[in-house]
């Protein structure tokens, strides 16, 4: 049974498959986690009302590490360079320029859940 909500962030690919990545309570409120899932780098957030964001974890200005960023809203600070990122998009906030993949997520009994294409 899914608990909490669903959020699509990009199209999704025809095969796909969810994985168990960590509990809720692995996740900091505001602040991110570095997580290796098939050999990628994944940055997961969590804000003040449970609501799970799951981006790759290399800034689109010079691969900084978005997981030890600030969060803000729906956002990060990266802490390199301070570029602000869009959990939602991936997208920087204009005049930035570049995006990273951003993950669909679900959390079922306090699980979260990460969608990726099957391999
Ligand atoms: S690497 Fe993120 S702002 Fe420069």
């Amino acid at each position: 049974m899914i608990e909490a909500e669903q959020r699509t962030f990009r199209p999704v690919p025809d095969e796909v498959e969810w994985q168990k990545v960590c509990h809720m309570d692995d996740i900091p409120p505001l602040e991110g986690r570095r997580y290796m899932i098939q050999g990628m780098p994944v940055a997961i957030f969590k804000n003040r009302k449970d609501e799970v964001f799951a981006i790759h974890d290399e800034c689109p200005h010079r691969g900084g590490p978005l997981s030890d960023g600030i969060m803000h809203g729906s956002q990060v600070s990266c802490p390199l360079h301070d570029w602000t990122i869009d959990l939602s998009t991936g997208s920087p906030l204009a005049p930035d320029k570049g995006t990273v993949g951003c993950y669909q997520t679900r959390t079922i009994k306090n699980e979260i859940w990460l969608q990726f294409p099957k391999h």
